[in-house]
């Protein structure tokens, strides 16, 4: 274990992600943000809260982050610079001072011919830029159905990292020096945006096999440190049931992340949970 690095991610804090999508205008984006920020400010609670806005917003956001708010983009190209009409790089983001992206979400996957090499091939860039990678997997109904949820876990990871160039345990860790810069999504394509989540026995039977993925392919220390946060059909009235569970270190949100209230109620139910 690099020294300090234990110490560091044994606190047990909690990381909630709020996925705004394709939806806000300029003015909603910058409202709700600073909303957020003076909640966050006001009420010192001990938890990370990020947002993953849409490109068009992140020169601007991140200049009210007040450290307080950690901003992501929602996909990032893997060349640093090149003819890729309609994509942002990693030097981009790194140049205004964003923490990071999500990588591989399932309506990129479903939507825009993403697949594990291409997300996996994003978060390589990310981690070697020293940012943030939020690596999302999760299997179809289907896939569930036949009882290959497992299968189909196992194969988005470990395929994303063959593709990722990232190759051993140190690297990984390495890159949480600061803070920890690897977080999984587990975002069941049938959860998302249905209001069906999966139930926490479910979420955190996923989580837990997707730690012992990590454990086996890059070693123990990476299994028990990588930040593995639960997706689908999150909202207040639901969070603490997923956050409560010993293998789920947060939550990414979508559609109720939207909500400026409901948001901060999710923060609050959150924080809730974390020893200060
Ligand atoms: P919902 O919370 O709307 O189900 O979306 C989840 C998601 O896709 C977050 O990335």
């Amino acid at each position: 274990m690099i020294e300090g690095v234990a110490e560091m991610l044994r606190e047990g804090k909690k990381y909630l992600i709020g996925n705004w999508k394709m939806f806000k205008d300029e003015i909603q984006a910058h409202a709700h943000f600073h909303l957020l920020a003076q909640f966050l400010a006001e009420k010192k609670i001990f938890l990370d809260v990020a947002i993953a806005a849409p490109s068009v917003f992140l020169s601007d956001l991140v200049r009210k982050t007040q450290n307080l708010v950690t901003l992501l983009a929602q996909n990032v190209h893997w060349e640093r610079e090149g003819p890729f009409t309609g994509e942002i790089s990693v030097p981009m983001l790194r140049s205004l001072g964003v923490s990071g992206s999500l990588v591989g979400h399932s309506e990129r996957r479903l939507s825009f011919g993403e697949n594990n090499v291409t997300a996996g091939k994003r978060m390589g860039a990310l981690l070697r830029g020293g940012l943030k990678a939020v690596l999302c997997v999760g299997e179809s109904l289907e896939e569930r159905d036949q009882g290959r949820w497992s299968r189909v876990l196992e194969t988005q990871v470990c395929q994303a990292f063959e593709a990722s160039g990232v190759k051993n345990a140190f690297e990984i860790l390495g890159s949480f020096a600061q803070s920890p810069l690897l977080f999984v999504a587990y975002e069941p394509v049938w959860a998302i945006g249905s209001g069906h989540a999966a139930s926490p026995a479910q979420a955190q039977e996923a989580h837990s096999f997707l730690r012992n993925i990590f454990s086996f392919y890059f070693g123990r220390d990476v299994g028990e440190y990588v930040k593995i946060l639960y997706g689908g059909s999150v909202k207040a009235s639901n969070i603490k049931d997923f956050l409560s569970c010993p293998d789920i270190d947060g939550a990414l949100v979508g559609g109720a992340s939207l909500n400026v209230q409901e948001f901060f109620q999710m923060c609050e139910r959150a924080a809730s949970l974390v020893k200060g």
